[in-house]
């Protein structure tokens, strides 16, 4: 009796959204060859690997030597004397323990991060954009996902007449649209085609936006590049073209670049979103807000199991800053940023 109570208490939003049937299906498929190879049914392959989460450590990859020496020495001192470690490793665990309130991990860190490494980060970004990064706009999290989540609790309305709508790339990882429906918010899906080589296209988010106006009121727009799982890697042209959408249309970017060091073919270039927004000038480059996250989940690193990214906020109206700060500090939040040391030491 008393479950059957509780059940009733739970939010609508959370009972409002369900998995997405591409990945129901994925699994539900997957599981019935799994079964079939089992049963010995003749196939010309011998097993089933699960890629959808791109967990690249999940299937074999290993774990970068140096990464794995510098946290194993924070986390047991004693390693740092060792000189079966390399000195590189233990003198940059030296430093970020120097960094580490008590020159312990295992103490609580600044809501935004461990500040030595998020000036590392503003110095990745410097170097790779062109462009000074300032520390003021770094934000550590738990992971991309953590960052998505903590950008649409900030931004999504789901009270009063119209949602906020988020238009989001079809196909994508099915975390995200789940994220928005459990903030309330609806997802506008724009759809990525196989023939047109999985590019963004603009045509198809002005019919997205029209569709979407009127059920909903759409001010963010979420942009996968590299593409996951697409793999397409956007050029300037077209990130370009999106941000000038956005502008037009008064749409906030969310940019999720996590698969920047996954890019192959001849040719073809990762270019921040953040960078080319800053090569337009002005009045895009002072006035388009944008949301950068990246994660050490994916690429060479490929520590999904750490759980560790940070957020790049550009263009954000400076009074919307002190309610980021308010939102961080909550209590119910504590977890999702960066309280755990563990997980910022691989991004410094
Ligand atoms: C595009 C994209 N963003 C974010 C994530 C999740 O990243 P994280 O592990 O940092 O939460 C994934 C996971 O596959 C992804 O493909």
């Amino acid at each position: 009796m008393r479950s059957m109570s509780l059940l009733r208490e739970i939010t609508p939003k959370l009972k409002g959204f369900c998995v997405s049937a591409q990945d129901t299906g994925l699994h539900r498929c997957a599981g019935q060859i799994m079964a079939e190879i089992e049963q010995g049914l003749e196939k010309h392959y011998k097993e089933v690997l699960s890629v959808s989460s791109a967990d690249s450590h999940r299937m074999g990859l290993k774990p970068i030597t140096f990464t794995r020496q510098v946290l194993a020495a924070c986390f047991y001192p004693s390693l740092l004397n060792d000189e079966s470690i390399p000195l590189d490793a233990r003198e940059r665990a030296q430093r970020i323990l120097g960094e580490c309130e008590g020159g312990s991990i295992g103490s609580y860190t600044a809501e935004r991060g461990i500040k030595k490494i998020q000036a590392s980060i503003c110095k990745f970004i410097t170097k790779r954009d062109g462009v000074v990064s300032d520390p003021e706009n770094i934000y550590i999290t738990n992971g991309s996902q953590a960052s998505l989540i903590i950008v649409l609790k900030l931004l999504v309305q789901s009270e009063g007449s119209l949602k906020t709508g988020v238009l989001t790339p079809v196909p994508s990882h099915s975390t995200f649209s789940m994220a928005v429906a459990a903030q309330g918010g609806l997802v506008v899906p724009y759809y990525l085609r196989e023939e047109q080589g999985w590019a963004v296209q603009l045509e198809e988010l002005r019919r997205a936006l029209h569709t979407a106006r009127g059920q909903c009121n759409p001010t963010m727009l979420y942009v996968i590049n590299p593409g996951s799982p697409t793999g397409h890697v956007q050029s300037k042209d077209s990130i370009a073209e999106v941000i000038r959408f956005a502008a037009e249309e008064r749409l906030f970017l969310m940019v999720d670049e996590g698969h920047q060091d996954n890019v192959y073919g001849k040719g073809i270039e990762f270019y921040s979103y953040r960078r080319v927004l800053y090569e337009m000038g002005p009045p895009f480059s002072s006035t388009v807000e944008l949301a950068s996250f990246n994660s050490i989940s994916k690429s060479v690193i490929g520590e999904c199991g750490l759980r560790g990214g940070y957020l790049e906020l550009v263009n954000l109206d400076p009074l919307v800053i002190p309610y980021i700060y308010r939102f961080i500090s909550m209590n119910f939040l504590f977890l999702m940023f960066c309280k755990a040391a563990l997980r910022q030491c691989s991004l410094l």
